[in-house]
């Protein structure tokens, strides 16, 4: 058995850090407080390993606004909780990608590359691990503050689609981690500024393929939903650590194929 830690939008900004009005309007509703936040995240972290979880997942919106300090902030916060390479898995989410198109890849290629090897970056990468494979989906876009779309490409459809075709895979749970729900917002409008773009592409895997399921974030709560003709939820957001109230986390049993959540 593995349990697995999933956690979510973390908004962290950097000590010091002077604070813009697009990072202002990206942050509304939330105190800019940085050092409130990284505390925030050093409370789910430690809440986590208390709970011995074997692996940790952050889907998405780990920094408030995509800058190299708030990145560098989110690396230091890791290597003090002592995470390695293999235990961790890393999306970028809308708010990652606000300040530049290839913040990202420098992130993962400069204070995040210690973590690299579980974070997002060509489209239908795997990262094993026990019991279980996991798929880190990028889906950000450099967008207008105003937006928070994501964005499913064909090319990352298509290679979503392969992977779990794959026999090999099939052996275990495939945990693909997104930032945006896979399920589309009931008003169009709102879809069209803050859903997920092409969103059928993932959906319709789900269908397919009854070992797949989705860790998401975005959303800021907790959710949990079936797909299809399986009746057990395969779909799963946690409360954003950013959140002053409520639980930061949860975690999974991840064994046999599925993913139950303890709580
Ligand atoms: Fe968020
Ligand atoms: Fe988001």
């Amino acid at each position: 058995m593995s349990l697995l830690a999933h956690l979510s939008d973390v908004h962290l900004l950097a000590p010091g850090e002077a604070v813009h009005v697009p990072m202002r309007l990206a942050s509304t509703g939330r105190v800019l407080d940085a050092e409130g936040r990284m505390e925030k995240l050093r409370g789910a972290l430690a809440e986590a390993q208390r709970a011995a979880a074997t692996h940790f997942v952050f889907s998405g919106d780990l920094t408030e606004f995509g800058t190299e300090r708030q990145y560098e902030t989110f690396a230091e916060l890791l290597s003090e909780a002592g995470l390695g390479g293999d235990a961790v898995t890393l999306i970028p989410g809308n708010h990652d990608a606000y300040t530049s198109p290839t913040g990202w890849r420098r992130a993962i290629e400069g204070p995040l590359r210690a973590w690299a090897r579980g974070a997002a970056a060509e489209p239908g990468k795997v990262q094993p691990i026990e019991r279980a494979f996991v798929l880190p989906v990028d889906v950000s876009r450099h967008q207008n503050v105003i937006r928070s779309q994501g964005y499913v490409t064909a090319e990352v459809g298509a290679a979503l689609a392969k992977r779990l075709a794959d026999p090999a895979l099939a052996r275990e749970a495939v945990l693909l981690v997104v930032h945006h729900t896979p399920f589309k917002h009931d008003n169009a409008a709102w879809q069209w500024i803050n859903g997920l773009h092409d969103q059928e592409r993932v959906l319709s895997l789900l269908e397919q393929h009854p070992h797949a399921h989705v860790l998401h974030g975005h959303l800021h709560r907790r959710i949990q939903r079936p797909v299809g003709e399986v009746a057990r939820p395969r779909v799963f957001c946690v409360p954003a650590v950013v959140n002053v109230t409520g639980a930061r986390m949860r975690l999974y049993d991840v064994s046999d194929g599925a993913v139950t959540p303890t709580d």
